[in-house]
């Protein structure tokens, strides 16, 4: 066995990042190498391929899996290359009317990837073309929640193991319910990290956002001060920031919702006035989702048992951020050294028997364009500026709050576990760590 690899630039102290991590060609090769093969990946929304024959291609660093419905209805992936000379037998996203063709030599390939034809098969000598060797590579790939994951490594633990408790959680709030309702995607001209950490704390509200900040949410110092009107303005005004501003990270049905109970009658203490009024609002989602006849949780049920935050985690490129009946979610690829692919669905519940169509993939975007909603684009253009500053002699790591920015610290240090090489039992304590809601969670203890 070989030594493992020492990982330059290693997170020595937990909470200083040194600032090579996000640019450095040696640390993103390490990455290709070391992390991104050994990972289980949202590949796609299993909505991406609804039929017998539908595909979605996943696309990362170099590597290209192919991700099919099987007549029977079950899903597989495969590596997107010919057996021939190596042409990705897809692209993008579609439908094989009959099996996979390679536009090349016409080779041809069964939705279970088994080679069904070879032109010309005499001309080949015998051990290029033997039976069992000439079938399309398979890629593991399993599904939670409405998407199919995938994992280059055959070593790896099962799905599920590694994205707990991110998907305990999301079950016991029906995440699988969820369709998408919109998908975009966008170029961001920084390091796949530096992107996802924009979003895996929230000290940066209060600056990034001040739209988002609205004092009559929260109980005043002075509770004989309280003011149910104004708290009720204050929620609703909230509710629609996060509505318009998100692009929909509380769906507008839900909006519609809350306007509704604009004049609910709450008490004068702050506390028992908040519990009513997301007591209600929580009742009044469920109903009207279950009255159309979508799956629905019970989120007052989901409240009593502390599933009630609005964002989780799944290491390493996935966000799934619930509000209300709805949820927003996140993916990040890297595309280089600087430059990261981001895409954001919205998902939402519907009717069942009422699902929209089948979603077409998203023209990605750049940051600065005039389309992105107005939340990101306040987070969006810190992101070039932190880029470039991070560049400068004179800075050398990032300083983070133990408490509010531990999520950053959690995370890179899990990626130093699998950049040094350490074996999955000892790396899924870590997920379990990580795996979470990472908002205003400290550092933690990884077990490495
Ligand atoms: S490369 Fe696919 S048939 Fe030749
Ligand atoms: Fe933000």
């Amino acid at each position: 066995m070989s030594a493992p690899p020492a990982v330059p630039f290693a997170v020595e102290i937990p909470d200083r990042i040194p600032k090579e991590r996000y640019f450095d060609p040696g640390f993103y090769a390490l990455e290709a190498e070391q992390l991104w093969p050994r990972v289980w990946q949202m590949a796609c929304r299993l909505e991406e391929i609804p039929g017998p024959g539908d595909y979605a291609e996943y696309e990362i660093l170099d590597h290209s899996v192919v991700v099919v419905r099987s007549e029977d209805g079950s899903v597989r992936a495969f590596e997107n290359a010919c057996r021939h000379r190596g042409v990705k037998v897809v692209q993008g996203h579609g439908t094989l009317r009959s099996g996979f063709t390679c536009p090349f030599h016409g080779w041809c390939y069964g939705l279970d990837g088994a080679n069904t034809f070879i032109s010309k098969k005499k001309s080949f000598a015998g051990h290029n073309v033997e039976a069992g060797d000439i079938d399309l590579v398979p890629v593991r790939c399993e599904l939670w929640g409405g998407w199919a994951f995938i994992n280059l490594d055959v070593g790896a633990p099962p799905l599920r193991q590694c994205i707990e408790p991110f998907a305990s959680i999301l079950d016991a709030w029906e995440v699988e319910a969820l369709r998408t309702e919109w998908w975009y995607s966008f170029f961001l001209p920084v390091n796949w990290k530096l992107a996802q950490e924009a979003f895996l704390e929230q000290y940066h509200v209060i600056e990034t956002h001040p739209e988002l900040v609205i004092p009559g949410r929260f109980a005043p110092r002075d509770r004989a001060a309280f003011d149910p009107g104004t708290f009720i303005e204050g929620e609703l005004r909230y509710l629609h920031v996060m509505s318009e501003g998100m692009g929909g990270m509380v769906h507008a049905n839900d909006v519609a919702l809350a306007e509704a109970q604009r004049d609910i009658v709450l008490s004068g203490d702050p506390t028992e006035a908040m519990a009513t009024w997301h007591r209600s609002l929580n009742e009044a989602v469920v109903a009207w989702h279950r009255g159309r006849g979508s799956a629905m949780p019970d989120l007052n049920e989901l409240e009593a048992q502390g599933i009630n935050e609005t964002m989780f985690y799944a290491f390493p490129h996935t966000f799934v951020l619930p509000m209300y009946s709805s949820a927003t979610s996140y993916r990040f690829r890297p595309l280089g050294p600087e430059e990261t692919l981001m895409e954001i669905w919205s998902l939402t519940r519907y009717p069942r028997g009422h699902e929209p169509p089948r979603p077409t993939p998203p023209v990605p975007m750049a940051h600065d364009a005039p389309g992105v909603p107005p939340i990101p684009t306040q987070d969006f253009s810190n992101l070039p500026r932190q880029q470039r500053g991070l560049h400068n002699t004179g800075f050398e790591y990032m300083r983070l709050s133990e408490q509010a920015e531990g999520g950053i610290a959690n995370f890179e240090r899990t990626i130093d576990g699998f950049l040094a090489g350490l074996g999955h039992d000892q790396l899924l304590g870590a997920l379990r760590a990580v795996n979470v809601n990472p908002l205003e969670r400290p550092v933690v203890d990884l077990g490495f």
